[in-house]
């Protein structure tokens, strides 16, 4: 047995970062850009299932999964199996020039597991292309300029998917001008509401917002659509009331603007249902889709009503969107997710929710504890409840010090975002942890 086939079965960590991690992390601020947003000296040389080793032979639990990519777990034997064979028999030839079988395959797949009826598929790859695409799409089809997005939005960090994103100043800061016409506005992240109110006695006044700027400054005449997270990632994990996207959808259907979802991270199984917005029954006119759809290999895909995607030959296409090698990992992804992955995501979420709650009761850092499926984010407080954004950085630290992956989200939420595969005593293993990780906060 080869090193790289031996099972990864248990957290074992000495000294961080090693001998061979400190030569590699050199390089790294030697060659590499330092717009790299790293949060602790991980060098990974290899994964398997809900684990990674490091150069130097330490073992960790990945709660991270890649940045919810890896959703059938690192190196799932069977998409590797799916991968070399295409590898060794088309690695490239360009869908947008010329056809071949895994880039129809695979859009045929996503129409029929798509949340509408009648899709059409642009393959790319990446979120952010994906994202460009449902963008361009909407101007393009409806001829208006305008947007509705999102704050704490990410949508990416090409120019038009930044101009959408309002996560932080920094991706945005001297990028300026960005692409025009896009509005802003405040997403129902209830437990800080922008208007400072309690759900349900608020009275969706996010949702009024919308109506009064569709009134008053960018007239449906001019919007095309309104984009949104059905659970805001980088935002902070946050989930909107069961009412919020509905309503987007009424005001969509009611001024004829087009609803685009970006599941780019809530997407593929991550929240107990290929997409999160089946959770709110509300089916979207454009979807964004990404990360979690090929296992780790870079696939996008903007797929949208089929008589929305009537754009003309070549008004937009991509070299290697659509790669052989990377339809066929997401084949044979979304095979693994239908039978079985998703309903693990739902069991195995909704036992880490309550571990978690478990844990609010003995910490009062822990403002709120909130999820969908495997898309769980813990919201660290002060007492007068601002963000505890210096525990998050601690606690993620110690974790990372102790064998546990995280990685953090919005002002002060650590995010739980672990492979699909994650099973009952690994949750188990990864509370221990971060038990430690908050007592130590206090020491
Ligand atoms: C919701 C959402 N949209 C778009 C993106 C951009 O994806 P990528 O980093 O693949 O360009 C991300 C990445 O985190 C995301 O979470």
């Amino acid at each position: 047995m080869g090193t790289e086939d031996r099972e990864l079965e248990g957290i074992a960590v000495k000294t961080l970062p090693g001998k061979r991690a400190k030569k590699i992390l050199d390089m790294d601020r030697q060659y590499l850009s330092p717009s790299l947003t790293r949060h602790y000296p991980l060098v990974v040389a290899r994964g398997k299932g809900a684990y990674v080793e490091d150069v130097d032979g330490n073992v960790f639990l990945d709660f991270t999964a890649g940045i919810a990519v890896c959703s059938t777990g690192h190196c799932h034997p069977e998409v590797v199996k799916a991968i070399k064979k295409q590898a060794e028999t088309l690695i490239h030839m360009s869908g947008t020039d010329f056809y071949y079988e895994p880039q129809v395959l695979l859009a045929k797949k996503l129409v029929e597991i798509a949340p509408f009826e009648g899709g059409r598929v642009f393959l790319c790859n990446s979120g952010t292309e994906a994202v460009e695409c449902a963008f361009k799409l909407a101007r393009y089809h409806t001829r208006r300029p305008n947007i509705i997005a999102f704050y704490g939005a990410f949508h990416g960090r090409t120019m038009g998917s930044l101009s959408l994103t309002a996560s932080r100043a920094v991706q945005r800061k001297h990028f300026s001008p960005l692409i025009s016409g896009v509005f802003h506005v405040p997403y129902a992240y209830c437990y800080r509401c922008a208007y400072g109110k309690e759900y349900p006695e608020c009275d969706f006044e996010c949702v009024s917002f919308i109506k009064f700027l569709l009134n008053k400054v960018s007239p449906s005449e001019d919007t095309s659509a309104i984009i949104v997270e059905p659970v805001q990632g980088e935002g902070g994990y946050v989930i909107p009331p069961p009412e919020f996207l509905p309503m987007l959808r009424e005001i969509c259907d009611e001024l004829n603007l087009l609803l685009i979802v970006d599941e780019v991270q809530s997407g593929m199984g991550r929240t107990g249902k290929m997409f999160a917005v089946e959770h709110f029954n509300v089916k979207p006119d454009i979807l964004a889709i990404a990360k979690g759809i090929a296992s780790g290999l870079p696939l996008g895909a903007c797929i949208a009503r089929e008589e929305v995607m009537n754009w003309e030959t070549g008004s937009h296409a991509s070299t290697f969107g659509g790669n052989p090698v990377a339809c066929a990992a997401a084949l044979r992804t979304i095979q693994i997710l239908e039978e079985g992955l998703i309903r693990n995501a739902q069991t195995i979420g909704k036992y880490l929710i309550k571990r978690l709650n478990e844990l609010q009761t003995t910490f009062s850092i822990i403002g709120d504890v909130r999820g969908l499926g495997l898309m769980v984010g813990v919201e660290l407080v002060r007492d007068d409840k601002n963000p505890a954004s210096e525990a998050v950085k601690d606690v993620i630290n110690y974790c990372f010090r102790n064998g546990l992956l995280l990685l953090p989200a919005g002002e002060s939420v650590i995010r739980f975002m672990p492979p699909l595969i994650i099973k009952k005593d690994e949750v188990d293993t990864a509370i221990d942890i971060f038990y430690q990780a908050l007592n130590n906060l206090r020491r």
